[in-house]
């Protein structure tokens, strides 16, 4: 399945309202083998992202989760909590190519896209109430033989709160939270050097299916949008 948006998980659509992502620059490649780099480099194009897609069944049984109570979450409201998600996401993201810096007018344009859903949008409170977790998800209708899938589309914690078990337990929400809406695969992208990421992902099941890879003109262009 091809990525669906230009942010973490969705890489191969142009974004207007991105400043740094210069998706008309790039050329994907998908299955990304590391063979693909010598012939690129052969046409004057270097690797400047590879990313891993990875997929799961859902739902999520009694021992993977390790019988723990599910995590509290709410939806996402709109007009609220923006202010709250864009905190977590600028504090979480500072180096991710495509998700960093977002402001209220990028979200919004986000938001306003036809497939967003707010009630997939799953926001985690502290005990003082401030937002400091959120898990993203987006369905994927099934087409002729391919299934409908669920994605974690974006996931993030704020730095304060890492290793707290807080991105686990805000995946198994968005997880839980696809399967109650009847769907039996889950995927996601994620940059192939986010470890921590990778690693929270592998401890929830997931493996990687394919790799995927963006290509740029070797040059000053293609060093922008390298990091
Ligand atoms: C990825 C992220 C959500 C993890 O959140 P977290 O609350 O720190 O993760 P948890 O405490 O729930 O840890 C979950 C598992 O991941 C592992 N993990 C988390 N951070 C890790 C790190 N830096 N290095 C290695 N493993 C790590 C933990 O060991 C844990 O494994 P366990 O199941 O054996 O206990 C967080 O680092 C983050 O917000 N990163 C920036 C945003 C991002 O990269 N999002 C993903 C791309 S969409």
């Amino acid at each position: 399945m091809p990525p669906s948006d230009p942010t973490a998980s969705d890489p191969t659509a142009s974004d207007p309202t991105a400043p740094s992502a210069r998706a008309e620059d790039l050329e994907w490649v998908s299955p990304y083998r590391p063979e693909t780099d010598r012939a690129m480099a052969r046409k004057g194009l270097r690797r400047v992202r590879l990313l891993d897609h990875m997929t799961r069944t859902l739902p999520v049984g009694p021992a993977e989760r390790r019988n723990a109570a599910p995590l509290p979450v709410r939806p996402f409201r709109s007009g609220v909590d923006d202010e709250g998600l864009l905190r977590v996401n600028n504090r979480a993201f500072p180096w991710h190519p495509d998700q960093r810096d977002w402001d209220r007018d990028r979200l919004r344009a986000r938001l306003a896209e036809p497939w967003v859903d707010p009630d997939g949008i799953l926001l985690h409170e502290g005990p003082d109430g401030t937002i400091d977790g959120f898990c993203w998800t987006r369905v994927h209708p099934g087409e002729g033989d391919r299934p409908a899938t669920g994605e974690i589309f974006l996931i993030a914690v704020d730095p304060e709160r890492h290793g707290t078990g807080l991105g686990r337990g805000v995946v198994l929400a968005g997880l839980d939270h696809l399967a109650e809406r009847g769907l039996t695969v889950a995927v996601l992208y994620v940059e192939a050097d986010n470890g921590a990421a990778i690693r929270l992902y592998e401890r929830l099941g997931f493996r990687v299916d394919h790799r995927e890879a963006a290509y740029a003109p070797v040059g000053p262009a293609a060093a922008m949008m390298d990091r």
